[in-house]
């Protein structure tokens, strides 16, 4: 039988943050009640970014807003300024709205309830849980990317994270394993956990509180939990590319400035299946497979040899010899490349 560790989860995690933990970032305080604008400003830093990354900047951001009604007052160039270089500039503009809608609607105080944060511009429901952990000692469940990568792998959750249904499930697991207290510790150790060992590519077992009670651990598929997501059927299309070939020169058809290859010089493309009958006597070279971003084309070379020929508008007739300065497209050098390197 396989025994549920749900209760065990939170204890050993608890015991491990403040064993082994991260007791030392500038937005912990110890022990103090933490400054919510603080904790905020670093949890909205803290997204999609690293810790190493976020402290310089914490730092100077704090240094020139040292609290929330600086911020709501400030230029908004200014705020912007000091955010310049870490990215996702969405953040810094939605920070200081959020300050001045605290300002007009909360009287300045920001509000403790998760519900009330929620409601802000730029907090979403992990980071307005994480806030009123941080700073009110709220009892309130977390789930960021990190997160979901621990709670899948620990308890065995199949299916892609992002998707609806498999994040409801998250969450209400999230939930259930909130413990009665210690909060803090709990909250910062799934953080920690999720940043330091378990993390996507090599997670460090060995040294995991929760390795006994992990699911994709004891059936060795810790690469394949968080399951990815499902990638989308690549279309695939199929041309015939006609090697007209008279005389060492190939002739070769300039693309429309739009669409692949655009502007550059190829072979003339025939609709794959019909072949029409004057190149009856063409010989299909081996098919040629071409990774584009969004489809995949699969080209047939069809070699004919011709011994004269009328050059149509848009037309060249290239020697093979200067294939190297010619701007063709990769697959098509590489079809001719093989030509020139077969007899007439
Ligand atoms: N990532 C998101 N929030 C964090 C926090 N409070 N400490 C460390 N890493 C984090």
């Amino acid at each position: 039988m396989v025994k549920d560790d749900s209760a065990g989860f939170p204890l050993a995690l608890i015991r491990w943050q403040k064993q082994a933990g991260r007791h030392d970032l500038p937005w912990q305080s110890k022990g103090r009640a933490r400054d919510p604008y603080r904790v905020w400003l670093s949890e909205i830093m803290l997204q999609q970014t690293q810790v190493t990354t976020v402290i310089p900047y914490y730092q100077r951001f704090l240094a020139r807003f040292p609290d929330l009604a600086s911020l709501a007052a400030a230029p908004t160039e200014d705020v912007m300024a000091l955010w310049s270089g870490l990215g996702y500039y969405a953040r810094a503009r939605n920070l200081q709205r959020a300050a001045q809608d605290v300002v007009a609607r909360h009287g300045g105080r920001f509000p403790r309830r998760v519900a009330d944060i929620e409601t802000l511009p730029g907090i979403g429901r992990s980071t307005a849980a994480a806030i009123a952990v941080f700073a009110f000692g709220a009892r309130a469940a977390i789930l960021d990317g990190n997160v979901k990568r621990v709670l899948a792998r620990v308890f065995g959750i199949e299916g892609f994270p992002g998707e609806k249904t498999v994040e409801a499930r998250l969450w209400a697991l999230a939930e259930s394993l909130l413990p009665e207290s210690e909060l803090v510790a709990y909250t910062q150790g799934l953080m920690d956990l999720g940043a330091t060992l378990c993390s996507r590519s090599k997670p460090r077992c060995g040294d995991c509180p929760v390795a006994a009670q992990c699911v994709a651990r004891r059936q060795g598929r810790i690469a394949e939990l968080p399951t990815p997501r499902a990638k989308r059927a690549v279309p695939q299309r199929s041309v015939m590319l006609l090697v007209l070939r008279s005389r060492g020169r190939v002739l070769l058809e300039r693309r429309p400035p739009k669409g692949i290859w655009g502007g550059l010089l190829s072979l003339p493309e025939l609709p794959d299946g019909k072949l029409p009958r004057r190149y009856a006597g063409a010989v299909p070279l081996p098919v040629l497979r071409h990774a584009f971003t969004h489809f995949r084309l699969d080209i047939t070379p069809l070699l004919c040899k011709v011994s004269r020929c009328n050059t149509a508008e848009g037309c060249v007739w290239l020697s093979l010899k200067k294939l190297d300065e010619a701007p063709l497209p990769a697959p098509v050098r590489k079809i001719l490349k093989t030509v020139a390197a077969t007899k007439p």
